[in-house]
Order: structure tokens, then sequence, then C-alpha cells
């Protein structure tokens, strides 16, 4: 992808760099505009190196050659249009209409829907009524205003002003970029294992890592839709952008979550490891280690996905299926017996893992092999399937 990448003059400049190297790592095109107080920090020919790419500045703003003029035609440019770190001052300029520099007459310029502004600044700065004022004008012009974070600032003070990670940039930069096939799509997705508690310390519960259903949110987010997701204590970060996360602990809480919403969307995706049985009761106490031997009586929990193939009424339903034997057999009944769309089957060693290997069954009695391969790619194939449905008359 084109990434025209605005630069300010905010100490988070060396953080910058290192987002420019990693952009052009990933095979994107880069051009770079440093205004004047960039410059004063960081030299452009850094910017150069690390963008493998030309870099303008104030001084190129009237460097007219051979019919190319800088602002109109860099303007016309990008893909998406980046500006990190941005500074209260472009900010108010931007949210102005002022044209007083390269970057500023470009801004002014660009007509495209991508846009991207990363604020960093001091804290008292950055919640000054006059800055939340401006960044609420650029948000509502279309910009997507990328909130700064709580934390140490250069300054040595302590509040909400940092510039975010490197990684959290590029997802949104991302997820600006992609084709939006799920566009107007809800969807609520569960990921993680469940936690049934036995005693205050102790728990029953699995080994999902949560990534596959982490990967369908991130995915489903990138190709437009609304995405809700429902999670149990997974051991790995959540995506950085989802519109709702809900984080629950047992199959109990799990089911009010998923229940609670599901008049709301239209997609119901359950990656969840959701355990099937859970203690008949919990101790309020520690258990002592007393007796030479324990037993723990289990009762049956909800079967979430059961309960909503009998309730709905125009939503799609997606279930997964882990199995360690038989596991055609298992999921295709699983798909008749829980009333769903489509079923997503894969071994039981794939749980943990980065890398899945699926088999993904539809009611129409379509069967698709995808993988082995990232469960990044996984979730994006199980979404195409599901626009097939989603898109059916
Ligand atoms: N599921 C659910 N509620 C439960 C248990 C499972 O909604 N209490 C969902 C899972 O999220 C998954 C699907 O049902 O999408 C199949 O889960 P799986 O564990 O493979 O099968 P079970 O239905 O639990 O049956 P079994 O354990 O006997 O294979």
């Amino acid at each position: 992808m084109k990434i025209l990448l605005g630069v300010t003059g905010c100490i988070a400049i060396y953080k910058v760099a290192g987002l420019a190297s990693s952009l052009r790592k990933e095979g994107n095109e880069l051009k770079i505009i440093m205004t004047q107080s960039a410059e004063r920090l960081v030299s452009k020919d850094l910017f150069s190196a690390v963008g493998n790419c030309e870099v303008y500045t104030d001084s190129d703003s009237f460097n007219i050659r051979n019919g190319f003029i800088p602002h109109t035609d860099l303007s016309k440019w990008p893909d998406v249009l980046v500006i990190a770190p941005a500074t209260a001052n472009t900010i108010a300029k931007i949210a102005h209409g002022f044209a007083d520099n390269l970057l500023t007459m470009i801004c002014l310029a660009y007509n495209g829907d991508k846009k991207l502004i990363v604020p960093a600044m001091n804290y008292r700065m950055y919640e000054n009524p006059l800055t939340q004022e401006n960044l609420r004008a650029l948000n509502q012009r279309g910009w997507w205003v990328l909130e700064p974070t709580v934390g140490h600032l250069a300054c040595g003070e302590y509040g909400k002003g940092r510039y975010p990670e490197n990684e959290i940039v590029e997802e949104a930069i991302k997820i600006l970029h992609w084709e939006k096939p799920l566009k107007g799509m809800k969807i609520l997705i569960t990921a993680g294992p469940t936690w049934e508690p036995i005693d205050p310390v102790r728990v029953i519960s699995n080994r999902s890592s949560g990534k596959m259903g982490y990967e369908l949110a991130k995915i489903a987010k990138r190709l437009g839709a609304f995405v809700r997701l429902v999670s149990g204590p997974a051991s790995i970060q959540p995506p950085y952008f989802v519109d709702e996360f809900v984080r629950i602990e047992s199959a109990q809480e799990m089911f009010d979550a998923v229940v609670e919403r599901f008049e709301q969307v239209d997609v119901v995706i359950m990656a969840a490891a959701v355990a099937d049985y859970t203690p008949v009761q919990t101790s309020k106490t520690k258990i002592k280690k007393t007796a030479e031997e324990l037993q723990i009586l289990m009762k049956r929990t909800t079967d979430i996905l059961k309960y909503l193939g009998c309730k709905k009424k125009n939503q799609i339903l997606v279930g997964f299926a882990v199995e360690s034997e038989s596991l055609e057999e298992y999921a295709k009944e699983k798909l008749f017996t829980k009333n769903l769309d489509m079923i997503v089957a894969n071994q039981v060693e794939a749980m943990g893992s980065d890398k899945n290997s699926v088999i993904i069954f539809k009611k129409d009695g379509m069967a698709k092999r995808v993988g082995p391969d990232e469960k990044e790619r996984i979730a994006l194939d199980i979404l195409l399937e599901l626009v097939g449905i989603w898109n059916r008359p």
C-alpha cells in the first residue's frame, strides 16, 4: 500500500522512525513529509534511510519541477494518509483549514477517506478543551484519531499523551486500508477458555489460548464488521480494535453475555472452548489438603450454541468442533444438532498453537479444507466463507 506519512515536531518522533522502518519491511511504499519542527529534532536523512523513500520538507513546498506541484501531486498519491506523531499545533491547523506548510497544504488538498492522525504531547496540552475540540472536529471530518496512551511523558510528567505502540498504529493503518466486504455486519465472537471455580484459588479450565477467536475478531474488524468480542481468560493480548470487549470467566457468564447481545447481532461465531461441566458446588474457602483423594462432583453447563440454535431468527451461527477422532463425522453431527450455518472442524492439537488446519462445513453440504496455515490466514478464509452466506438472497 502507498502510505504518505506526515511527521511533526514531537519527542515521540524517534518512535516514528521505527514505524517507518517497519512499514517499509512489510512491503509498503512510503513518502514522508516533515514539518520544520520535526526537522529540528531529526534529520530527514534518517527518515529517508529507514523508509527507503523520498522525504519532503517545507523547503520543497514551492519546488515545482517538470509540472510536479508538491502539495497537490502528493495529496493524490497515497492509499492512506497518516500523521504521526501529531502535535497540538498541527492538529489545530488542520482542524481550521490552515495551509501554511507542506504538510497542512497536503491535508487540505487530500480528499480521500483513509486518514489517520496520532496525537502525542504533554497531557495538559492534550486535555486542553481547545485541543479536544480540534480533535473532535477532525473526527467529524473523517479522520481516525488514535488516542494517546497514559504513562510517563518525555517532559517527566505522567498522564494521557503518550504515543501508542507502533503495532497499534500499524494495525489501524491496515484496518483503514482493507476492502470492507463485512461492512454493515454486526458480529459477536467468543474466544478463549472458561474457568469453572472449585474454590477461591482453583479452577477447572482447558488449553485454549484464545488465539483463533482473537484473530477472527481482528480480521472481522479489518473487513468492516462491527465486532463484539466475548472472551474467557485467554493467555494472550486481545486485538487492539474491537467495538466491544467483554471479559468473562465461567461458562455461565459467557452464556449470559452472549444471550444478552444475541438480538443485536447478525452473526455469532463461537470459537470459545466453553467448559461442558462445572463443579456442582464452589467452596467459599480454600479446600485444604487433608484427604488423600478428592472427588469433585460436576454438572453440565448449558450448551450456548445449541440454545442460540433454538432461538435464532435470521442470525447466522458458526460453531467450532475440536475433536481428537472422527473429526468429520462429529463436526457434521454438531452442524445439524446445534442448527448451525457453518462449522469449523479442527484437531485438538491446534489448541494453544499459532497454526491450524481446518475443514469448513456449511449447511448446504459444502466442505472446504484450509491450511495448515497461520491462524490469522485461517480466520480470513473462515470470514470470506461467511461473506458467501451473508450475501445469499
Ligand atoms: N459450545 C457452546 N457451549 C458449550 C459447549 C460448547 O456453545 N457449553 C460450543 C463451542 O464454542 C463450539 C461448539 O459448541 O463452537 C462445539 O464445541 P465442542 O467442545 O467441540 O463440542 P461439544 O458440543 O461441547 O461436544 P463434545 O464435547 O461432546 O464434543
